[in-house]
């Protein structure tokens, strides 16, 4: 039977190279994405028609919808989540704060509460940095503790989320 994979930021760096490969690994792939205006927009409008596939859907949409997660985890929680959409870098959330909050906030705690709706067989985050590592961001610029407090927030939800057994969760 042909495995579903669920890629959340399907048409950034990450989440198009990562279906690529699921797709030539024989899985099947929904790939959802905002096509988010952080950076050119045609350019990830073009990896997402370049992964044009029978085997991949392609859904445009924002992780933090209420309610988006939950129906797509339903439909295809016999299989894995990869969750790479997000706003990434930290220096651009002293520009637009807010986008930090929906995306990766919201937006995570829409995938783990999804998941412990309808838990998938695997659920896999790519962690962007340690914690430590900007710690002198926060001497800088207030607004740029969005960036490390979002990292933080998803370190302890995560944490907590790994103790409950049905839900397999790997922070890469
Ligand atoms: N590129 C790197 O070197 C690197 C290294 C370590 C970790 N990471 C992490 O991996 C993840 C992906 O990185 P990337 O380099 O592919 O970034 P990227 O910006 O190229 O891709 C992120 C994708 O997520 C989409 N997106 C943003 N907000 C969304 C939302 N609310 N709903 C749905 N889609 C949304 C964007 O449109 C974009 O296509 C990020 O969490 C990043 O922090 C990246």
């Amino acid at each position: 039977m042909t495995e579903t994979v669920l890629v959340t930021g399907s048409a950034g760096f990450i989440g198009y190279h990562t279906v690529k490969r699921l797709l030539a690994d024989g899985f099947k792939v929904v790939g959802l994405d905002a096509l988010s205006n952080y950076y050119d927009v045609s350019l990830k409008e073009a990896r997402h028609a370049q992964l044009t596939h029978e085997r991949f859907i392609p859904v445009i949409g924002r992780v933090e919808t209420p309610g988006l997660m939950m129906e797509l985890f339903e439909a295809h929680n016999d299989g894995y989540v990869i969750h790479l959409a997000a706003q990434a870098g930290v220096r651009y959330s002293i520009e637009n704060p807010r986008s930090y909050l929906e995306s990766n906030i919201n937006g995570t705690f829409e995938i783990l509460e999804a998941a412990r709706a309808h838990p998938p067989k695997g659920l896999f985050k790519l962690w962007g940095m340690n914690g430590t590592k900007f710690a002198n961001v926060r001497t800088l610029n207030p607004c740029a503790e969005l960036g490390i407090k979002g990292k933080v927030w998803h370190q302890t939800r995560l944490t907590a989320f790994r103790n409950i057994p049905s839900i397999s969760i790997k922070v890469l």
